[in-house]
C-alpha cells in the first residue's frame, strides 16, 4: 500500500476492517486481504499504548508497520527506550529515521524497509501494531513462538483472536484521521510461557511427606487443571501464569486438618522454582518451591497453527 493512497482508499479499507471485525463480509470493499494501510495511530494513544506497556528505558521495543516511526521514536525519546520499526514504503522509513534523528534518538530508533513477516522479533520486550485482524492472527504463532515470555505486545485497534487480551481497553482519540467515531481501542498482553504438563514436588525433603501432582492444560495464558496431595484431590482455588511467572493458590482437608498452599515461582525449562506457604490453622510455614515436570504436552493454541485467519475470524475465506 503506497504512503500517497488516496483518502478515500484508506477510508474504503479502514471501514471495511471495521465491518471485517463486527464478523461481517467485505468482498463488496474490494479489500486485499492481510494489506495494510498507512494510517497513523493518533498522538495520546501512542502515549497510551507505551504507557500501558510500562516502558523503560532497559525495554527493546519493535513497531511492525511502522509508519512514520512515532512509536519507536516516542519510546525511545520519553522513556529512553531502544528498538526498531519495519515499514513496507520506502518513503516513510526514510522520513522515520529523518525524524528520530531530528528527536535526537537516531542511535536508539531505527527504520528497516522490511516485511513484518520477514523480521525477526526475537529481540523485542515490547511488540507495538496497528495493523489489522486477519494480519494479527497470522502474525500470532509467531509472537507466540519467537517472543520470550513476559514479552508485552500492544495493539492498536484490533483484537488477537482466541488470544484473549489480558487488559483492554478504549478511549478517545480526536487525532484519529480514519472513521466516522473517534475512539480507539487498545489491547494488551504478556506472552505466556508454557506450563502445560503434570508437575511433582515435595515440600520437604522428608520421605513421607506427601508428593504434590499438578496437572495442566493451557490455552494461552489460561490454565486449568487439577492438584493431587499425597494421591488425594486438592481444591486448586487460583492458577495464574503472567509470563513465565507461576502461582498456585490451594487448599486441602483431611478429616478435621485443613491445610492451605501458596505457591509462586518461575518456570524454567522443565522445572519451577519459587517459594511458597503452608498454612494449617494459625500456621504458617515458608517453605521452597521446586517441581519438575514429569511429563510435557503442547499448550492447547498450538492446534490453532496453520488455522486460516479466514476461519477463525468466521469470514468466508474465499470471499477476499
Ligand atoms: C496502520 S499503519 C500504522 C503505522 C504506525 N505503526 C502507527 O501506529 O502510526 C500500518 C503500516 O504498516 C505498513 N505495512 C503494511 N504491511 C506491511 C508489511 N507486510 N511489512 C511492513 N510494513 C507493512 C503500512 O505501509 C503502514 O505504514
Amino acid at each position: 500500500m503506497a504512503y500517497c493512497a488516496s483518502v478515500s482508499s484508506v477510508l474504503t479499507r479502514y471501514a471495511g476492517s471495521v465491518l471485517l471485525a463486527a464478523g461481517l463480509v467485505t468482498a463488496a470493499l474490494g479489500q486485499d486481504y492481510g494489506d495494510v494501510p498507512y494510517v497513523q495511530t493518533p498522538t495520546n494513544i501512542v502515549d497510551t499504548m507505551l504507557n500501558l506497556a510500562k516502558i523503560r528505558a532497559d525495554d527493546y521495543v519493535i513497531d511492525l508497520g511502522s509508519g512514520d516511526g512515532r512509536m519507536v521514536i516516542t519510546a525511545a525519546k520519553k522513556y529512553g527506550a531502544r528498538g526498531f520499526g519495519v515499514e513496507l514504503d520506502r518513503r516513510l522509513v526514510r522520513l522515520a529515521n529523518a525524524s528520530a534523528a531530528k528527536a535526537g534518538v537516531a542511535d536508539r530508533a531505527v527504520f528497516y524497509q522490511r516485511d513484518l513477516h520477514e523480521t525477526d522479533v526475537s529481540p523485542a520486550t515490547v511488540v507495538t501494531l496497528y495493523l489489522l485482524p486477519e494480519v494479527n492472527l497470522m502474525i500470532r504463532a509467531k509472537l507466540l513462538d519467537t517472543l520470550r515470555p513476559g514479552t508485552r505486545v500492544v495493539s492498536h485497534d484490533y483484537d488477537m483472536g482466541r488470544w484473549q487480551p489480558d487488559y483492554q481497553t478504549e478511549l478517545e482519540a480526536p487525532g484519529k484521521t480514519v472513521g466516522a467515531v473517534k475512539t480507539s481501542k487498545i489491547f494488551y498482553w504478556m506472552v505466556p510461557g508454557n506450563a502445560a504438563g503434570r508437575w511433582y514436588w515435595k515440600v520437604t525433603q522428608d520421605a513421607k511427606a506427601p508428593a504434590f501432582e499438578l496437572i495442566l492444560e493451557q490455552t494461552f495464558q489460561r490454565l486449568a487443571g487439577t492438584l493431587t496431595i499425597g494421591g488425594e484431590r486438592a481444591q486448586m482455588e487460583t492458577v495464574q501464569l503472567e509470563g513465565d511467572r507461576i502461582r498456585l493458590v490451594a487448599s486441602s482437608e483431611k478429616g478435621s486438618a485443613r491445610a492451605r498452599y501458596e505457591f509462586s515461582g518461575k518456570i524454567v525449562n522443565h522445572a519451577i522454582e519459587g517459594k511458597g506457604h503452608v498454612i494449617r490453622g494459625q500456621e504458617r510455614h515458608a517453605v521452597s518451591w521446586n517441581a519438575a515436570r514429569i511429563e510435557s504436552w503442547d499448550p492447547r493454541h498450538f492446534a490453532l497453527r496453520g488455522v486460516p485467519p479466514c476461519k477463525e475470524m468466521g469470514v468466508p475465506c474465499g470471499a477476499r
